[in-house]
Order: C-alpha cells, then sequence, then structure tokens
C-alpha cells in the first residue's frame, strides 16, 4: 500500500517538474539566451561553442554592445560583457587601477607563470619596465631586424622547395634568440629581479608565447583574407614595386627578400595589416576583474569581483563602431584622405589592447610581418584550396581550424 503511495507522489513531482519546464520554456521563449534556474545561462552557451565567436557577436550586438552572462549559480561565472568603446576607455584607460586582470586570470593561465602576462599592480609594473627597456634597446631591434630577414628567407626556400618539388631547401637557422638577448640583458644591472633564472625562464616565455603565436595567427588570416581579395594582393604588390628601388637588379624568377627595414614605409601594407588584425584579432578576448564598485558609462553596475570580458571579434564586427561595411576587409578604412595612415584610438581598435598594458611587442610585430608579407607576396602568389572551410578557434589565440 505505501509502496503504491510513494509512486503516485513520485508520479505528481515528475508532472509538476515537467509543468514548471514547460512553463520556464514558453516564458524564455523570446530570450535568446534563456537564464535558466540553477544552471543559468550556461546551456545556451553550450549549444552554441562550435561558433562561439558568431554568437557572442549576433547576441552582444542585439543588446547594443552590453550584455550580462550569467553563469551557474554559486560558480561566480557572471561575466559582463562589453564591446563599448566608452566603457572600454574607461576600464582600460581612466579606471585603469580599479580593473585589473585578478587572480583567477593567473590560476586559469598558470602556463605563463609569474609574469609579466598574468601579473598585476607592483609586480607588472616593474616586469613592463624591465621588458621596456630591452625591447626598446637598439641591440633588441637589431637582432628582430636580423633574426626576422633571416627567417623569411629560409621561409621562402622552404616555400621554393614546395612549389617546385626538385629544387633542394636551404633553411638558415639564426642563433641568438630571445634568452640570448636577455641573458645579456642581466649585465645591466638596473633591476635586481631580472638576475633571477625563474624570472628569466618565465620572462623568456611569455615573450616566446605573447609574441610567437599572435603574430602566426595574424599572419595566417592575413594571407587568407588577401587570397580572397586580389584587389587587396595587387595594389600591395604595386606599392612594394613602387618602393622598392634595387628592383632594377633583381632578375626574374630569383627570390627577392627585402631588407627588414625596407617595408615600414609602406601606408597599403600597413592599413591592410591593421585592418585584418581589425578582423581577427590574435587574443580574440580582454580579461578584467573588478577591485571597487563602479557604474560603468553604459549604465552597467560592476561589484567587486565582477569579470569583464571584451570580445574584440565581435567589436569588428559592430556597425556602431566601424560603420555599416564592417564586415568587409578594406584597408582603405584605414587611409586618411591625403595617403597618410589614419589613426584610430585603442580602445576602439583593441588588437593590440589599450592602456598602460598596450602590447609591448607591437613594433616589433610590424616589422616582423611586414618583412614575411612583403618577401611572400612578392614571390609567390597564395590561394585557397576549393572547399576550404575555414573558421576561428575557441582559444585564448584565435587561431584558424585546419588553417
Ligand atoms: C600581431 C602580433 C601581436 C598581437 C596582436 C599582440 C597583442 C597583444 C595584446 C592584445 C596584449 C594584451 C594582453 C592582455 O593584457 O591580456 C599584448 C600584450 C603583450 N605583448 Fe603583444 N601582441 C603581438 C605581438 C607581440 C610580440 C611580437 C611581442 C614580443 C616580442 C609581444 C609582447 C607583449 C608583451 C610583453 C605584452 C604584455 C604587456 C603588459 O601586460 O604590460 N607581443 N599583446
Amino acid at each position: 500500500m505505501e509502496h503504491h503511495h510513494l509512486k503516485g507522489y513520485l508520479e505528481l513531482l515528475l508532472a509538476v517538474c515537467a509543468c514548471f519546464f514547460l512553463y520556464e520554456c514558453w516564458r524564455r521563449k523570446d530570450e535568446d539566451v534563456p537564464n535558466w534556474p540553477i544552471v543559468g545561462m550556461l546551456p545556451s552557451v553550450l549549444l552554441n561553442i562550435h561558433r562561439a565567436h558568431d554568437r557572442m557577436t549576433e547576441v552582444v550586438c542585439k543588446h547594443g554592445g552590453t550584455f550580462m552572462f550569467n553563469g551557474p549559480w554559486f560558480t561566480h561565472m557572471d561575466v559582463l560583457c562589453t564591446c563599448d568603446p566608452a566603457n572600454i576607455n574607461y576600464i582600460c584607460n581612466t579606471s585603469f587601477s580599479n580593473f585589473p586582470k585578478g587572480p583567477e586570470y593567473s590560476k586559469v593561465f598558470d602556463i605563463f607563470g609569474e609574469s609579466i602576462i598574468t601579473s598585476d599592480s607592483d609586480s607588472w609594473r616593474i616586469q613592463r619596465k624591465i621588458a621596456h627597456s630591452l625591447m626598446s634597446s637598439k641591440k633588441f631591434r637589431t637582432f628582430v631586424n636580423r633574426t626576422s630577414q633571416a627567417k623569411v628567407k629560409g621561409l621562402m626556400h622552404v616555400l621554393k622547395h614546395i612549389a617546385n618539388q626538385d629544387q633542394g631547401a636551404h633553411y638558415s637557422e639564426e642563433g641568438a634568440d630571445l634568452l640570448t638577448s636577455y641573458i645579456d640583458y642581466q649585465h645591466h644591472d638596473e633591476l635586481p629581479i631580472a638576475k633571477s633564472d625563474k624570472f628569466l625562464g618565465d620572462t623568456t616565455l611569455n615573450l616566446v608565447l605573447a609574441g610567437r603565436d599572435t603574430t602566426s595567427s595574424a599572419l595566417t588570416w592575413f594571407f587568407w583574407l588577401v587570397s580572397l581579395n586580389p584587389e587587396v594582393e595587387s595594389k600591395i604588390l604595386e606599392e612594394l614595386r613602387a618602393n622598392s628601388p634595387e628592383l632594377s637588379d633583381w632578375q626574374q624568377g630569383e627570390l627577392k627578400d627585402f631588407d627588414s627595414e625596407e617595408p615600414s614605409q609602406l601606408v597599403y601594407l600597413h592599413a591592410a595589416l591593421h585592418e585584418s588584425l581589425r578582423l581577427f584579432p590574435p587574443a580574440p578576448f580582454g580579461y578584467k576583474s573588478a577591485l571597487q564598485p563602479e557604474v560603468l558609462l553604459t549604465g552597467d553596475a560592476v561589484q567587486p569581483g565582477t569579470k569583464i570580458l571584451i570580445p574584440l571579434y565581435t567589436m569588428a564586427r559592430m556597425e556602431s563602431i566601424w560603420g555599416k561595411d564592417c564586415l568587409e576587409f578594406k584597408p582603405e578604412r584605414w587611409i586618411t584622405e591625403r595617403g597618410k595612415l589614419k589613426f584610430e584610438p585603442y580602445y576602439k581598435f583593441m588588437s593590440f589592447n589599450s592602456g598602460p598594458r598596450l602590447c609591448l611587442g607591437k613594433e616589433v610585430a610590424f616589422t616582423q610581418m611586414k618583412s614575411v608579407v612583403a618577401g611572400l607576396l612578392f614571390n609567390f602568389h597564395f590561394q585557397m584550396m576549393a572547399g576550404h572551410s575555414v573558421t576561428p578557434t575557441l582559444s585564448i589565440i584565435l587561431l584558424m581550424e585546419k588553417g
């Protein structure tokens, strides 16, 4: 008899739960990211994880540029996503000290060790000072120029070998590397911390990770965009020819390499790289965490510990920021009527971050990217394989799936 009652209660409970679930579904039918009891918006995120960047773009654009993502109950996973340049300027510049990366960032990205990328406040300040003086030294610049040129030369031979299978490839390796530069720098004796082996290891790893994967991601997207836009390729080649006086000595069929200083003045090439970095930012998210309560310029309130995510891929696709043609690959966007490079504030073009934590390797990255692009586009023609689908991965670096 008792068993019969229990079965009845269970059936009733199940029916109530089913009604509640159906009611919640009906109540949320118009929400684009349903916010469920207990699990929050997580189910919707998981359902769209395969197209996370595009989904984020749809949601954030629909909500005018700022959207609160509610994570599961008690998990402290609520994140304020904002693409609003006024908010970003406030977070990254005006109120910089109230928005560090926070301790959770260094836990998640422990691969970076205790170094410039993950640290905040005084520790970050000292490391930035050291890295900045190293990277602005003449020795470092010479090192970057020499290695970039040598690497591009090696790469060109590899590509030529692949293109004409019968030719031998000669790939020259550079002896010196970043670590050598840092060890040399230790002798300058400016800051004692630079002498610790742990610091040396973490910082070298940081510069390699910060510089290598971002630059290779940028180049991958750049060559893909150029392969889809032959008129951009023609304009880059035209500019290269017009600005390389020693081309008269160059024989057709020979590999032409460019001195890494040579392409630095090329406005169109610079603009095309900016445009590619805008549409496909190699570091696709900015992370911050609030210390004190504040109300952002959009009226959104943040509490101590509120996490803030700046989705750069989405920013590039917002008409309110870049205009109706925001989805187009248009280097002209970066050129003034007088043919000079157009400056856009970093809180709008966030690919190198904005404010006191602006990327330290921006100039290095441009030197390297310009050498690679000039050398490769001048000597080779890039074409996409038919049927090759291109999608960005969801990771700390915006990689091309199967890229
Ligand atoms: C296209 C290439 C690159 C892109 C798009 C890029 C982008 C960025 C971004 C977005 C940040 C801020 C990260 C954050 O705070 O969350 C950053 C920081 C940094 N980048 Fe780059 N980067 C590039 C190349 C390089 C290179 C080549 C180097 C070094 C040789 C470098 C060194 C650094 C360093 C040291 C920081 C930390 C700055 C700080 O926190 O004060 N980056 N970069």
